[in-house]
């Protein structure tokens, strides 16, 4: 029996990962539940699951409840981290969202276990912290993002060496092949309207600007210990294709299935094992035709093209604008901040703190904090302007 924590269990790939779970019940078994604030949420999923943990992150978000279900329910980030640390769990699945996932994805690593990450902003932030979490402690880094999953079952024998580049799928989102003139005025209900994923609304955010996609690249260049020359992406609309491993010899792998992240959830939990699991749809080459591929527009779509930059700057840089990005979503969400806004405000906040060392945890922090303070400051400032 594998004993499984999820943080962030309210979320799209929280709730996921309790469906995949509860298809297996002689395979998995849920010991702890953590989230932010949605109790209610969190209650009912206690109420199914029965773990014997439940954490909301947010102090005081229990209020005064007598009638949560059984189970030992705590509040505050100290008691969200106890769960990666603590002897009766073998895999922590991180699918909170934002870098508030770093200090879990270091903890579950250092502590030995299985790290299922969908938290890919924390490996973003952390960069090498995260790797190095990992050969400390022996954890072992697991990606649940379809991308890095693929890229994963296509490596499953080969050593890196073997391995000449990747390439990386993107769906290109809502507004692919629109024109920075059509993206000046667009509403966050047209962001939030992905046309092959359902998931949480950042990360349905960042795959409309394509910052999603830098993430993912910056997500392969650790988790792979791949140089930014030799990884790709291609833009897929289709979401059939997951991603492709080209090999030294020339010859190209790919994994292959209809857009669902519960393929590679149950994946990271049961790897390298794979497990019979009939409710997931039979593959049919017809009906996924014709596979499209097409170049990423990086003029219309900054924030790709700022995510590069981040990478390859190194240093402060990938958190830089991952924090600005959290930011500058946020605003964008409620309002506040125009679609082609947070590229700026990703740009000047790069511009400022980017490229600088990081040696340990509090560097990352703090420059996680310079750069919400900064974007925050740049978003009160074009207010001010418009
Ligand atoms: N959705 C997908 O299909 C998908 C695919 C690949 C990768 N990912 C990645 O997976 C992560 C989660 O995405 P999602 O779409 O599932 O997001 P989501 O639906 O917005 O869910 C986020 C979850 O994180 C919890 N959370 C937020 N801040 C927290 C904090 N400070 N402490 C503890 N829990 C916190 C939320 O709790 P509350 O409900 O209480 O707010 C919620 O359970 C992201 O990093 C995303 O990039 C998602």
């Amino acid at each position: 029996m594998i004993r499984v924590a999820i943080l962030g269990s309210t979320g799209s790939v929280g709730r996921s990962t309790l469906d995949v779970i509860q298809r297996h019940p002689n395979r998995f078994e849920v010991v702890a539940l953590a989230a932010n604030q949605a109790v209610e949420l969190l209650a009912e999923q206690v109420r199914k699951h029965k773990p014997g943990v439940a954490v909301l992150s947010k102090e005081n978000g229990l209020g005064r409840r007598d009638d949560l279900p059984p189970a030992r329910w705590s509040e505050g980030r100290e008691a969200l981290l106890e769960i990666t640390e603590a002897p009766n769990v073998d895999v922590v699945v991180n699918a909170m969202v934002g870098s508030a996932g770093l200090e879990p994805t270091l903890r579950t690593l250092k502590a030995g276990k299985r790290l299922a990450l969908a938290n890919k902003e924390s490996l973003v932030a952390g960069g090498r912290l995260v790797v190095e979490a990992a050969e400390e402690g022996g954890g072992e880094l697991i990606p649940v993002d379809s991308e890095h999953s693929a890229i994963l079952q296509c490596l499953e024998g080969y050593e890196m060496s073997a391995v000449s580049r990747l390439v990386l799928t993107a769906s290109g989102g809502p507004f692919r092949g629109w024109s920075r003139e059509q993206l000046q005025d667009v509403p966050p209900s047209r962001a939030l309207n992905h046309p092959t994923w359902a998931m949480g609304a950042k990360i349905t955010v960042d795959s409309a600007t394509l910052a999603n996609k830098a993430l993912e690249v910056i997500e392969a260049h650790f988790l792979y210990g791949i140089d930014y020359d030799s990884l790709g992406v291609v833009v897929h609309p289709q979401s059939i294709v997951h991603s492709f491993v080209e090999f030294v010899d020339g010859s190209v792998l790919a994994q292959l299935g209809f857009p669902t992240m519960e393929l590679p959830i149950l994946y990271a939990m049961s790897y390298p094992e794979r497990v019979p699991d009939g409710v997931l749809q039979t593959f049919d080459p017809v009906k996924a035709s014709p596979l499209v591929f097409e170049e990423v527009d990086r003029d219309t779509f900054t924030l790709f093209s700022l995510g590069e930059r981040a990478g390859r700057e190194g240093g402060t840089s990938p958190a830089v604008y991952n924090a600005a990005n959290e930011v500058a979503v946020e605003a964008y969400l409620k309002e506040d901040l125009q679609f082609p806004g947070m590229g700026e405000i990703v740009s000047e906040a790069l511009d400022r703190l980017g490229g600088k060392p990081v040696s340990n945890l509090e560097n990352v922090l703090e420059v996680d904090k310079e750069a919400r303070e900064v974007s925050r400051e740049l978003i009160r400032l074009l207010k001010r302007k418009a």
